[in-house]
């Protein structure tokens, strides 16, 4: 199988939203729930979490055909550019009461994670090499 082959997943329309995620507070602190239909439009099938970022180092440098993700930073800070259509954008997440959801083709660098940050990811999809584009260029022709 050719993992470069991204012929047969179906895409979906590209969409980037920062959600805000209610807090269960009381006096002895803050509690957050993430759940299907409730605060995550999509049914959860993964979760990662990105940490120990080294200093000056960017990821992502891709988008994904049919994925939908939300990010949470619940840790740190970090910076979220985003490309899609003719929308070019940097979300700086360092707040654990909010969301970003992206959702389709859209290119994504993560960059200037804090110490100590932690970034995690709700993914709508298990882990398929198939539903990323890795290549800017394919990328940019794919959004034409
Ligand atoms: P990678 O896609 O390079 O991370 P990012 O682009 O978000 O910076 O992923 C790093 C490695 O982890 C790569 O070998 C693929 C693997 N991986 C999984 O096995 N499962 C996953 O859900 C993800 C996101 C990555």
């Amino acid at each position: 199988m050719d993992i470069n082959d991204t012929s047969n997943i179906e895409q979906i329309s590209p969409k980037v939203e920062l959600i805000n995620l209610e807090k269960h507070g009381d006096e002895r602190g803050s509690l957050i729930a993430l759940e299907p239909d409730i605060n995550v439009p999509f049914d959860i099938k993964r979760v990662y979490y990105i940490f120990d970022t080294k200093s000056g180092v960017d990821r992502g440098f891709h988008a994904h055909k049919k994925l939908k993700q939300l990010l949470i930073c619940t840790s740190g800070s970090v910076d979220i550019d985003v490309e899609y259509g003719t929308t070019k954008q940097t979300y700086h997440l360092d707040n654990s009461s909010q969301g970003l959801l992206i959702e389709g083709l859209v290119w994504r660098v993560m960059k200037n994670f804090k110490e100590n940050t932690v970034l995690m990811v709700l993914a709508s999809e298990k882990y398929s090499e198939q539903d990323y584009i890795r290549n800017y260029d394919k990328f940019k022709e794919m959004n034409k």
